[in-house]
């Protein structure tokens, strides 16, 4: 058996021994996010030390622990703390999780991240609905062997977004009255941030927000099949004529007044389901 395919047969199993819900829903917390775990009912988690080949998070603010229960009514199997490029995992290693949830029998996966807007009229503490994406990580977590058994070699990316679930975004943002923007965003590795001239192009190419996550475990759900829907908390907004110097404490600051935000948003959606 291919080397991958082993791995995640063998997260997979390590999981499905220990928890015996079935959820249809996945979600990936990013920065921001991580109290959505507060709403989360009878749960029970287990730490990513304890599955085999999950990566660990060295990134301040991420908890590492997957958590299942029960969110806005629904079974929810939700991953608190994620890996990024730039901490040195290979493009397999960071969505290795999302093979494992599509093989615990998710249809849907729900990601969200912190994220540089580009867009001169966000503001930061701003949420957005990811609409289109642009890979300019340089990566592709699809090269190598083709893992048959979770989708073709060459997929479709047309509509990687799932229509209906931005709907629901929208609709769970009006009725809670959240001023919800939609827009393209970029993949960048990091972790540096982007020069003022990076950050006109970035811009110029039709990006509204630019982050250094999520494009690699989108595209690996895109591939098995999954409904996905990604949120971005955006902590600073960039303007390359006027770059000010964004600091961590402001990124967090910003990110967390978002996730309050996003919290009610997922949760509107998931009512929906
Ligand atoms: N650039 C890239 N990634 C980010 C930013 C940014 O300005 N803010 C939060 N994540």
């Amino acid at each position: 058996m291919e080397k991958a395919l082993q791995e995640i047969e063998e997260s997979y199993r390590s999981i499905s021994r220990r928890v015996k819900m079935k959820p249809r829903v996945g979600i990936i917390l990013g920065t921001g996010l991580a109290k959505l775990v507060d709403k989360v009912s009878g749960r029970e988690s287990l730490s990513y030390d304890d599955i085999p080949h999950f990566p660990v998070s060295t990134v301040e603010g991420h908890a590492n622990r997957l958590f299942f229960g029960r969110l806005a009514g629904k079974d929810a199997l939700i991953m608190q703390g994620r890996v990024h490029y730039y901490e040195g995992f290979s493009l397999q290693r960071i969505t290795l999780p999302v093979r494992v949830m599509k093989r615990l029998g998710i249809e849907i996966l729900i990601i969200s991240n912190a994220a540089g807007g580009l867009n001169p009229l966000f503001s930061p503490g701003d949420v957005m609905v990811i609409s289109d994406h642009i890979n300019l990580t340089g990566q592709n977590p699809l090269i190598g062997p083709n893992l048959d058994s979770f989708g073709p070699r060459f997929p479709d990316m047309v509509a990687v977004y799932d229509r209906e679930l931005i709907r629901a975004a929208e609709q769970a943002a009006a009725k809670e009255k959240i001023k919800l923007q939609k827009g393209v965003y970029v993949g960048i590795p990091g972790p540096s941030l982007e020069t003022p001239a990076e950050t006109r192009f970035l811009r110029m190419i039709g990006a509204d927000a630019v982050g250094m996550s999520t494009i690699p475990e989108v595209i690996v759900g895109v591939h098995c099949g999954l409904r996905i829907l990604a949120l971005s908390a955006i902590s600073n907004v960039n303007l390359p004529d006027c770059m000010q110097p964004a600091t961590l404490k402001e990124i967090l600051k910003n990110a967390a007044a978002a996730g309050r935000k996003m919290v009610k948003i997922v949760e509107g959606v998931i009512k929906q389901l």
